[in-house]
């Protein structure tokens, strides 16, 4: 007889989490362990457990614990007062509450501070439904088919028991937003309840015989056989293989059996009932024993799967990946940006691509990234770039030793200093949150890690060769151009002039003596200068600064006639006088016998540099630049 497995039975991630985490403490602490109350609602597996000393416990027996036994909250989770007796009493508490039921319980306490009533739509003698009620001091309203709903508060906040039908919560939500004036809905079912029941409802519709298998007490349990029942009449309900009766087990009329399984219901009753049911008595290889195990399996880290948004808030989205257990989307695996809210971005139903990062976080979630997926496809498009040489935009975010950091889609790019302008750059934090193109000159991969090298020389010499084609071009003799000073040595500044360096030699600089060019002039400065040569063969241009000023020599014997008095700076001895400039460009000599009525044998031992003289002019002569002086003719000296 054929035996078909509903996709997703047994087990439910919250359970399983339970369970886990009781046989994890069972060996770590190495004494019994208590459950408030039975852990699952089955027998076969709370008595595995008792077997490995882990015993319920009710909340009316605590008092015979001592303090820091180790106590273990169940999937279904409690009343907040509850957690603050256990903590009171110093317990060893193990919160295996279920992530979805603990977001119910802040969702309510939540709204319950905000002055909502809340209403809850599930059964209100359920321990899941008596922790919720525990959040808003046991003051919601519980209804599970319509019931209890005559006089509502007028702000309503309600959510549902995660096992809830969808039917009924579609009833009383109808029922109260009619009556409320402001409802806050949260659809709470779980999905895996959800799925659970939309499978066996299809599997129940194309069997002879459908066989739900869970504990007696369970609800979820329960909700599928009554499911199933509809379907198919000859539905059963058994909490073990031990309870299929044998007219089924050897019937020859069955042709098609279907099993589903609650949520508390282990694997290892699911396997036992199958195997029982099934023609190939030692199957090893059933072909629904191995999807059990492969779907186990079907989740690997790096996997990509696609996902349905089940609940989302700002900061989370949970997504149905087709596993057993669901995904956790969190905002960091979406976007680097804090602000960012996932609300905006994406709304329940959505389907979209995601990668395995973890296969189960602590709360038991498969943990899910985006940005992950991003990164793959930006570490392709950038080996792309490298091997058909194409450019990237990227963006600089930091500046590192060496250079600066650059992002494309969260991958990271090293670009050298050297790569980043054609001329050295002194501070690289021009660059920080700029967008540059960049060529990839290395993309290499060691081990686990890519490094990859970005650079914008390639592109900048192209357009460089553009401007410097255009600029020679337009150069000529006698121009007076603007130019940046780009590098000072002893012999001239080089200045940068659209694009094509030119060399202002230091006796171009001033009419005057300069010693060298870092006295006048500061890398970075705008100045004007004259085009003195120009060579668009070899390239070269030659720059003069002083052209720009009037010669001082031009008119010396107007500006200076002999007899006159002038005042000047003394600035260099020799053994023969002393040369006094009259203006930056023009020294006269005072010849040592001109210096002083006094007998001198240097002129230092009545002047010194850069003292301001009187002097009267003997002598001027335009052609061979030379002003002869005498001081002692105007100074008592
Ligand atoms: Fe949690 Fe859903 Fe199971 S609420 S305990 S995962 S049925």
């Amino acid at each position: 007889m054929n035996v078909k497995l509903a996709p997703k039975s047994g087990f439910c991630f919250g359970v399983k989490r339970a369970v886990d985490e009781a046989i994890e403490a069972s060996n770590s602490f190495n004494k019994r362990i208590y459950t408030l109350g039975p852990l699952i609602h089955n027998n076969s597996v709370v008595n595995y457990l008792i077997e490995n000393d882990i015993h319920p416990i009710e909340l009316k027996d605590i008092n015979e614990l001592n303090t820091g036994d180790v106590i273990i909250i169940r999937s279904h989770g409690v009343p907040k007062a509850v957690i603050e007796e256990l903590d009171n009493k110093k317990f060893n508490i193990i919160n295996a509450t279920c992530p979805f039921v603990s977001n119910i319980h802040k969702i309510v306490n939540k709204y319950y501070n905000l002055g909502y009533g809340i209403v809850i739509v599930g059964d209100s003698n359920h321990p899941e439904v008596i922790g919720i009620n525990g959040w808003c001091e046991n003051n919601a309203i519980i209804s599970s088919g319509g019931e209890n709903l005559d006089s509502i508060p007028k702000k309503i906040c309600i959510v549902a028991q995660t096992t809830e039908k969808k039917e009924s919560w579609e009833k009383v939500l109808n029922i109260v937003t009619k009556k409320a004036e402001e409802v806050i809905s949260f659809n709470t079912i779980c999905t895996a309840t959800a799925e659970r029941q939309r499978q066996a409802d299809e599997l129940s519709k194309q069997v002879d015989v459908m066989v739900v298998i869970g504990g007696r007490q369970s609800s979820n349990t329960t909700k599928l056989y009554e499911i199933c029942k509809r379907n198919c009449k000859n539905t059963i309900y058994v909490e073990n293989s031990g309870e299929i009766p044998e007219e089924i087990i050897n019937s020859k009329k069955i042709k098609k059996i279907g099993v589903t399984a609650g949520a508390s219901t282990p694997d290892w009753i699911i396997k036992e009932a199958i195997l029982k049911m099934s023609d190939e008595k030692n199957l090893e290889m059933n072909e629904q024993l191995a999807y059990m195990e492969e779907y186990d399996k079907r989740v690997a880290v790096g996997d990509v799967v696609k996902g349905t948004i089940i609940t989302i808030n700002e900061k989370q989205a949970f997504l149905n990946i087709g596993y057993k257990a669901d995904g956790l989307l969190p905002l960091e695996e979406v976007s680097k940006d804090p602000s960012v809210n996932l609300n905006d971005l994406y709304k329940v139903s959505d389907e979209i691509n995601v990668k395995v990062i973890s296969r189960r976080n602590e709360d038991g979630y498969v943990v899910l990234s985006k940005i992950e997926i991003e990164r793959q496809e930006a570490y392709e498009a950038l080996k792309q770039a490298f091997e058909n040489k194409s450019l990237v935009e990227v963006e600089v975010r930091e500046v590192v030793k060496g250079g600066v950091l650059a992002f494309y889609k969260n991958v990271r790019i090293f670009i050298p200093a050297s790569h980043l302008e054609l001329y050295h750059i002194e501070d690289l934090n021009k660059f920080v949150g700029e967008n540059l193109e960049v060529s990839i000159i290395e993309y290499n991969q060691i081990k686990r890690t890519t490094k990859i090298v970005g650079s914008r020389r390639s592109i900048l010499k192209v357009e460089q060769k553009k401007v410097q084609d255009s600029t020679w071009e337009k150069l000529e003799e006698g121009q007076i151009v603007k130019g940046e000073v780009r590098r000072l040595t002893d012999f001239g500044a080089f200045l940068n002039i659209d694009g094509v360096d030119g060399l202002l030699h230091v006796s171009e600089i001033s009419w005057g003596r300069v010693s060298k060019p870092a006295d006048v002039l500061k890398i970075n400065d705008i100045v004007e200068v004259c085009v003195l040569t120009v060579d668009k063969e070899k390239r070269k241009l030659s720059l003069s600064l002083k052209k720009l000023v009037e010669n001082p020599w031009e008119n010396v014997e107007t500006k200076y006639p002999i007899e006159s008095v002038v005042l000047g700076k003394v600035v260099r001895f020799c053994d023969f006088g002393v040369f006094i400039e009259l203006e930056p460009g023009v020294d006269a000599l005072a010849h040592i016998s001109q210096i002083s009525h006094k007998r001198i044998n240097k002129p230092s031992e009545v002047l010194e540099i850069g003292e301001m003289v009187k002097a009267k002019i003997l002598d001027v002569n335009k052609e061979t630049k030379k002003i002869g002086l005498s001081i002692k003719e105007v100074n008592e000296i």
